[in-house]
């Protein structure tokens, strides 16, 4: 049975898609069967992965607009054992053309239900809002991966992301399902610096065991693989980011297969 993880933090810039690309790819080097699923209208999962956005017949915002069998939108990526959900600039006229829509928040959870069997892990990289078509990537998931950059002002915001949790939990009934917290999950530690430190303290004494052990160090490598089209796992294997977003992976892994 397919587990549906949601990569979310509605602030910007905080790790989301570098972490859902490479614990797809890193996923899949485990031999888990893995999607992906782009649901912002940024596409930077969809570039970082190396598909070209011009040449794309049908994109996530066809499933909101549920006029195309999710089937027929789901692509491979080239570089890597993952399947691929595309986004592309449509997708940010989505809220409106929702607004008259009366089950509006489970389309994305109605149309994953067709596919996630075909899968181990289903991931959606979310965009940094707490928009309808994120409460769809909630409303639709199992658990969530939230990143959390170890820089000044990490916290922000995330009382308003636990509460929207709660929101979702209770809606969940309408899809027989209730989201958890897979794991919060250090991003972009600096390792010459203090402060780094200091959030991850801060940061554990506010989740405790929620915490993933493994942190993603800042590394040069991470920041240059998307522009080659291609996770930091096959650009640079050997590298700092590399090696944490497999130790990622096994972690994960494990605690899911424990449990
Ligand atoms: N471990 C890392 N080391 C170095 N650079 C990183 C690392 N993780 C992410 N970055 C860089 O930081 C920037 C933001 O990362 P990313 O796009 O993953 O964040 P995001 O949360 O998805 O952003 P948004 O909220 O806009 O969707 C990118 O330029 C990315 O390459
Ligand atoms: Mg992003």
């Amino acid at each position: 049975m397919g587990k549906i993880i949601a990569i979310t933090n509605q602030k910007g810039g905080v790790g989301k898609t570098t972490t859902s690309v490479n614990l797809a790819s890193s996923l899949s080097y485990l031999g888990k069967r893995v999607l992906l699923v782009d649901v912002d209208h940024q596409a930077n999962a969809t570039t970082y992965m190396g598909i070209n956005r011009a040449n794309l017949k049908y994109t996530v915002a066809d499933i909101f607009h549920e006029t195309v069998n999710i089937r027929d939108i789901i692509q491979k990526v080239e570089s890597v054992a993952v399947d691929m959900i595309p986004a592309r600039y449509e997708l940010g006229n989505i809220e409106n053309s929702l607004i008259n829509h009366d089950n509006k928040d489970f389309i994305l959870s109605n149309a994953l239900e067709q596919v996630k069997d075909d899968y181990d892990y289903v991931i959606i990289d979310c965009p940094p809002s707490l928009g309808v078509v994120t409460i769809n990537a909630l409303m639709a998931s199992d658990s969530v991966i939230i990143p959390v950059q170890c820089e000044f002002l990490a916290l922000d915001g995330l009382t308003q992301l636990l509460n929207t949790i709660r929101m979702i939990q209770t809606k969940q009934k309408y899809n027989k399902k209730t989201l958890t917290i897979e794991g919060v999950l250090l991003t972009m530690l600096d390792t010459r610096s203090n402060i780094g430190y200091e959030v991850i303290n801060e940061v554990k004494t506010y989740f405790k065991e929620k915490v993933f052990k493994t942190v993603i160090p800042r590394n040069v490598k991470v920041s240059v693989a998307p522009s080659f089209g291609l996770p930091v796992t096959e650009f640079s294997p050997r590298s700092k980011g590399s090696q944490s977003y497999q130790n990622l992976a096994r972690e994960m892994v494990e605690l899911n297969e424990r449990a």
